[in-house]
């Protein structure tokens, strides 16, 4: 059955009951674009996300009752989670609501899905809440309308593997068609966060509107080979695919320190380096978590001398996605 609401062209559900009243989660981070994905690659890591609290309320509509960690708007209607919430019980009839607590450790311009964990998140936990009415695709639709408001562009490339899990292809925004994609069990990713902040409005901004056809050629044999590498366990054929010639060199300048991170990882045993969605954190993937603890060091090595603060998180590629982890 095909549903749809105002905001995203859905059908209203109706009727639909509550099977819980408190839901607490686990709202993962995310890299996005992976090097050759600018807007269509993601991945979920485990070992970094925020976590949120969403409880029923005998008020309908959405309230954010808490933002701990973060200094982030209140309202509704300004606040990323918020906005996706609406744009969910848009499309089902409830006759009570919501109110969200957000735990925050992802920092905002992070770079690692920020906006997306927390967008993702508030329509996850409603749905959990509600009995699961939406598949966890179709609440990617929903999550969108959350990272528009954060970069006035709906891209799926964070919310998509946040509520996934695992790596995902976005073939198509709209229509919505996302690809779930497997990966080889060794994988790891490195992230080291330069702790300053850099807007993905700002980030895109920069961005220039045409790529050159020999360019473009480049960049979707590295899609086709990355996806090819994920999915065969070809090591070296992911690594090879792991490159950039249209976004990197224009966003690169923006972040301390890029092309020496970025060279180190790969003396350290990197697979790929390059800017962790539209930065400042740069990513790196190895095979295996010793490498990627190797190449953790060695960046962290790099931003000390700097003298610039930063935060490093090791990670295998996390299959499940949002998780519950109370009750
Ligand atoms: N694909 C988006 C961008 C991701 O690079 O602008 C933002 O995290």
């Amino acid at each position: 059955m095909m549903r749809y609401c105002r905001d995203v062209g859905m059908q209203p559900l109706y009727a639909i009951k509550l099977i819980m009243n408190e839901i607490k989660i686990f709202c993962p981070a995310t890299i996005a674009n992976l090097s050759c994905g600018f807007d269509v690659l993601g991945l979920c890591l485990e070992t970094a996300g925020d976590e949120m609290i969403i409880r029923k309320s005998d008020k309908k509509g959405v309230r954010i009752t808490k933002i701990v960690g973060a200094d982030l708007p209140l309202e509704t209607e300004k606040n990323v989670a918020g906005v996706a919430a609406l744009a969910m019980l848009d499309a089902v009839e409830t006759e009570f609501g919501f109110e969200i607590e957000i735990y925050k450790n992802i920092k905002a311009g992070s770079g690692i899905g920020s906006s997306a964990a927390s967008s993702a998140g508030a329509v996850f936990g409603i749905n959990e809440l509600l009995g699961q009415p939406f598949t966890r695709k179709e609440l990617v639709l929903f999550a969108m309308q959350g990272e528009k408001l954060a970069s006035g562009n709906a891209h799926a490339d964070n919310v998509a593997p946040a509520l996934l899990g695992g790596f995902t292809l976005v073939r198509s925004s709209s229509p919505l068609d996302i690809v779930k994609i497997q990966s080889p069990s060794e994988l790891y990713a490195t992230v080291v966060h330069p702790q300053i902040e850099l807007k993905t409005s700002d980030a895109r901004s920069v961005l220039k509107q045409t790529v050159s056809l020999k360019s473009a050629i480049t960049q979707w044999g590295n899609v086709g080979g990355l996806i090819a590498g994920l999915y065969t366990q070809d090591y070296e054929l992911i690594g090879r695919s792991l490159h950039d010639e249209i976004v990197e060199p224009l966003r690169s300048v923006l972040i301390p320190g890029f092309d020496l991170i970025k060279k180190t990882a790969y003396e350290n045993g990197a697979l790929g380096s390059g800017i962790s969605g539209s930065g400042p954190s740069i990513f790196a993937l190895s095979k295996g978590k010793e490498t990627a603890e190797k190449i953790g060091k060695a960046m962290s090595a790099i931003y000390d001398e700097m003298n610039l603060p930063y935060e490093v998180h090791v990670s295998k590629v996390n299959d499940e996605g949002m998780k519950i982890i109370a009750p």
